[in-house]
């Protein structure tokens, strides 16, 4: 690594918790057949309310389930097979494909979403400021919302608004400047870069969301509607409210806003999310990296240090690209590089400085696609973590609405919200207000994954005494829990696992799935010591040495009585990550089927499940992936030890259940996936191809390469998507 490059993803490893892992509990003997056994519970007529029921399987405890927002929902046909031929592990600089599939590239980094800007040029001198029009960089999660008079309609798939996330950015490729030392001995060493304003700016307005409009035409082909008025930036400069438990306290007040109702940006936007009533929820994950902090612990005192430190952000941290750099007297809007430091002094108070900017960050934040004037919202009752995505159990009719979400970093939980509010079918279309009413008050839980295959969700809860008890902070108001949650999940012993990335919920069975993109053997087992469900520490390279789990699992569970809100569950692992010729299959993966490190996940309405891979530990063989499956259900496979550890495991996926579909070019990640509603399109991102290389080196050239082997231009992050070439829907029905 030279100075000018800087670590793409910053894998957060702040979880010294002593939390129990139930080992006390991993030999007993509980028949997991007799857990497992008895129906859902739940009657499909009382999960839809008024909904009306839209699809069954033919399973007798098989729930069927809302699959997406408006009751003019097409009904989701679950194949029995998958037809397609697999697609073969690659390392060519390409999207590949199963045969009679095709490919359409749009809106690579830099695409402009008005007409009077010029195109992307590689020659990285467009202003940082023309980026608050371009699409940003590094695509992640997004949402296909089909548009039909100027409001969502979940029936429409010929003109929607594409709701994308940008995560990071590929600075090597972006700015040809990059980073270079600060001579001066006196500036400390967060801040001892120099850095172009303009490449801050750019840097900056490449990260958030974009709101594209794209139409299609008649042979299924896509484009953007360039000056729709629903083409959007959000950058991490845009405005934003704050609403929710944290909004207006202490925590929350800043230089820019004093009564702590408004901050400036979304930072590091993962997985998808979106709400039934027809909003994207856009994430904040390796957001604590945007911030620098100097030494100020004897200012701010121990128990707020411990907690930026439990975020990632000790004494000396740096800003990830050194935001914090440029004067401001450079800036074009107030303190525009000084609010990325977040060190506090004792000439200041909080409110004069942005020492509680880092508490502003980290959250579900709410954007109305359709309402391009609307103010975005941080959710702050979803709690504050390294949120990757956030989906929604089927909705029920005056039943609570139910989210997940995922921490992702080593060791850390996964979390619930269960809304106040009962779901009324009459707020699809309600926009920010409709938020405001499901999302601003409910209660927020964290997941225990015991040995016995069971599992409970605790809440944090200001009224538990786990929480007002705790040692590790003082919480006395639900706003600390708010802004602190790893420390109040610390506090009630929350199961550590490992890097929970993207969770979604089956429109079928209706049971959660949840990638574990991988574990390294560093922490392992002292940190993160093995548990029932995080179980594997093993030699992936044969040196004799543990490399902990770094090919991941998926887990899943089933809420006791099919009842989301519930606090019982029963989990399983449905498959775990390795390659195929490996002692760590313990899944029976095949060449035409195995995958490493899981990380984006989403059931499409069929109840067919999308699997994504961010890999770095079989990229020997493959580039990554994406594979679909049609899983079965919790508890139709056995316990099995794995090392010292009894695990469950779900039946072995089959060469017809779970097939390799699409290899991205390289040194990519394929995330984000949605479809257009009739299901003959699926659109999945590459994010960071060729991310090893740089403008001098690059060493990938897609998407040009996809059409010119000869290609020399810079690799660009972009949208793919796939259709048939005979224009049917993408999974034969049925097979
Ligand atoms: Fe942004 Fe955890 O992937
Ligand atoms: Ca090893
Ligand atoms: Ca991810």
């Amino acid at each position: 690594m030279t100075d000018q490059q800087f670590p793409i993803e910053q894998v957060e490893d702040s979880n010294t918790s002593n939390n129990p892992h139930f080992n006390e509990l991993l030999n007993s003997q509980i028949n997991r057949r007799s857990v497992l056994r008895g129906g859902a519970g739940m009657t499909a007529a009382m999960m839809f309310g008024g909904m009306g029921l839209v699809g069954c399987s033919s399973d007798d405890d098989t729930v069927a389930a809302t699959p997406a927002p408006t009751p003019n929902t097409p009904a989701p046909v679950l194949p029995k097979s998958l037809s397609f031929k697999p697609v073969a592990h690659s390392l060519e600089d390409l999207i590949k494909v199963p045969e009679g599939y095709q490919v359409q590239v749009i809106i690579p980094t830099g695409t402009p979403l008005v007409s009077w800007l010029p195109d992307w040029n590689d020659d990285g001198l467009q202003s940082g400021e023309s980026f608050q029009y371009r699409v940003g960089d590094n695509h992640d999660g997004m949402y296909f919302f089909g548009m039909k008079n100027g409001k969502y309609d979940g029936s429409v798939s010929d003109r929607g608004l594409l709701a994308i996330n940008h995560e990071y950015v590929n600075s090597s490729y972006l700015n040809p400047m990059g980073f270079f030392f600060n001579n001066d001995t006196t500036v400390p060493a967060y801040r001892n870069r120099v850095r172009l304003a303009n490449d801050v700016r750019r840097e900056v307005n490449c990260h958030g969301v974009s709101v594209i409009e794209i139409k299609r035409d008649d042979k299924n082909q896509f484009s953007v509607v360039t000056d729709s008025m629903y083409n959007r930036r959000l950058t991490s400069s845009t405005e934003m409210k704050i609403e929710g438990a944290a909004a207006g306290s202490d925590w929350m007040k800043t230089k820019y806003d004093p009564a702590g109702l408004k901050t400036r940006g979304i930072n590091n936007q993962c997985g998808s999310g979106w709400s039934p009533w027809g909003t994207f929820l856009t994430t904040e994950e390796n957001w604590a990296g945007a911030f620098a902090r100097g030494a100020d612990k004897a200012v701010i005192g121990d128990a707020v240090h411990n907690a930026l430190v439990r975020y990632g952000i000790g004494e000396n941290a740096r800003s990830r690209y050194y935001w914090n750099t440029p004067s401001d007297a450079e800036g074009i809007i107030a303190d525009e590089f000084s609010r990325w430091d977040i060190t506090a002094t004792s000439e200041k108070t909080a409110v004069q400085d942005y020492r509680n900017a880092a508490n502003t960050f980290g959250y579900i934040v709410e954007i109305d696609p359709f309402a391009p004037k609307a103010t975005a919202v941080k959710r702050t009752s979803l709690g504050r973590f390294s949120h990757e995505n956030i989906a929604y159990a089927p909705v029920v009719v005056g039943q609570p609405i139910v989210f997940y979400s995922g921490c992702d970093a080593r060791g850390e939980y996964v979390y619930k919200f269960v809304s106040k509010a009962v779901w009324d079918a009459k707020d699809v279309n309600g926009g920010m207000a409709a938020g405001a009413k499901y999302l601003n008050e409910g209660k927020l839980y964290v997941a225990k994954f015991n040995a016995d295959g069971k599992g409970v969700w605790v809440e944090l809860s200001i009224s538990n005494p786990l929480i007002t008890n705790a040692t590790n902070f003082a919480f006395k108001t639900q706003a600390d829990i708010a802004v602190f949650t790893r420390l109040a999940a610390d506090a009630v012993g929350a199961t550590k696992m490992d890097r929970p990335e993207w969770v979604d919920v089956s429109p079928v069975t209706g049971e959660v799935y949840l990638t574990l993109t991988n574990n390294v053997a560093s922490q392992r087992p002292a940190r993160y010591p093995v548990d029932a469900a995080n179980p594997r520490n093993y030699d992936l390279n044969g040196d004799g040495t543990l490399d902990g789990n770094p090919n991941g699992h998926i887990v899943r569970w089933r809420a006791d009585n099919n009842d989301h809100a519930a606090i019982g569950f029963t989990w399983d692992v449905y498959a775990f990550g390795a390659p195929h010729n490996h002692p760590a299959n313990l899944s029976g993966l095949t060449k035409d089927n195995d995958f490493s490190s899981p990380d984006g996940l989403w059931f499409d309405p069929t109840g067919a499940l999308w699997i994504q891979t961010d890999d770095g530990a079989y990229t020997d063989t493959t580039n990554c992936m994406m594979l679909v499956a049609l899983p079965g259900k919790v508890g139709d496979g056995a316990s099995m030890q794995v090392g010292d550890v009894t695990t469950y495991m779900g039946s072995k996926p089959t060469a017809s259940n779970l097939v390799r579909f699409l290899v991205g070019p390289k040194e990519c990640e394929i995330t984000g996936v949605t479809f257009t509603p009739d299901m003959k399109a699926v659109f999945a991102n590459v994010q960071h191809p060729g991310e090893d290389g740089d403008r001098a080196t690059p060493s990938s050239h897609w998407p040009a390469s996809q059409t010119n082997e000869d290609a020399k231009s810079l690799p660009r992050s972009a949208t793919v998507i796939v259709t048939r070439k005979d224009g049917k829907a993408l999974l034969d029905p049925m097979v």
